[in-house]
């Protein structure tokens, strides 16, 4: 069985105060979604010594939208994965198509940022996903295939045992434009077939979460779909309600 994961990426939204009500909104509905669902939210930087309190005796996780590629040092403005385990993150988002797209994060980059996550303990969710053009052209699996071979093929099989892959299209993040169901089961298969190439048997127990415009009332339909183990929540993970909600979305 492999695990059931909705994750909240806050992007850069929230002032702190607000951060911490929505993690208390998150921690006072959980009870009412399976105990089988893991939830994780990922908050700013700035809030998460505040959110971390927040969940203090409950079942929500606390992840990172980024971490620094260099342990420590002289790299202003970085923060490092030690710092973000120190403060109670278990998962740290990795290669989010904003952080490529606005930041040129690469996969020499991402190679260095994932030894950083593993040396802290910390899991990686690490986001990959084709671009409008790219879909419209028939190039998504080649697209999403070398984000993998870049970067997750260099992982030990330890490591890989403990890595979320979450499978964003580019177009339909922020959008409203979703994936449909059998796209998203389409592509989350043939991720698993990649996965599969290189680490054989593990690659069945790798959950592999959707994003893009997930919300409510689309997440049990794509989440029925045998491949797809959850999402990866940006806009709906702003309400608490919605995230939960988002939840429920489990059948299976
Ligand atoms: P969205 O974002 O749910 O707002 O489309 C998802 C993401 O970028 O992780």
């Amino acid at each position: 069985m492999r695990k059931k994961i909705v994750a909240g990426n806050w992007k850069m939204n929230t002032l702190p105060a607000e951060g911490v009500e929505l993690a208390k909104g998150v921690v006072a509905g959980r009870g009412e979604v399976c105990s089988c669902v893991n939830f994780i939210v990922c908050p700013p930087f700035t809030h998460l010594a505040m959110v971390a309190e927040a969940l203090k005796g409950s079942d929500v996780a606390l992840g990172a939208q980024n971490c620094a590629a260099e342990a420590k040092g002289a790299y202003t403005g970085e923060v490092a994965a030690s710092m973000i385990a120190a403060l109670g993150c278990k998962y740290v988002i990795l290669g989010h198509s904003e952080r490529r797209q606005y930041y040129g994060e690469t996969s020499a980059t991402l190679n260095k940022k994932m030894e950083q996550a593993y040396a802290n303990n910390l899991t990686p969710i690490y986001c990959v996903g084709e671009n409008l053009e790219e879909r419209e052209a028939g190039k998504h699996f080649d697209v999403v295939k070398a984000q993998i071979e870049e970067v997750v093929y260099n992982l030990t099989e330890e490591q890989f045992r403990n890595l979320v892959i979450a499978y964003e299209p580019v177009w339909a993040i922020g959008t409203g434009k979703t994936a449909t169901a059998d796209q998203a089961q389409e592509i989350h298969a043939y991720i698993r077939k990649v996965l599969a190439d290189k680490f054989g048997a593990a690659a069945a127990e790798c959950p592999i979460l959707y994003g893009g415009s997930c919300k409510p009332s689309n997440a049990a339909e794509i989440f029925a779909k045998e491949d797809v183990d959850g999402g990866l929540i940006g806009g709906a993970a702003l309400k608490a309600e919605d995230f939960l909600a988002i939840g429920k979305g489990f059948a299976k």
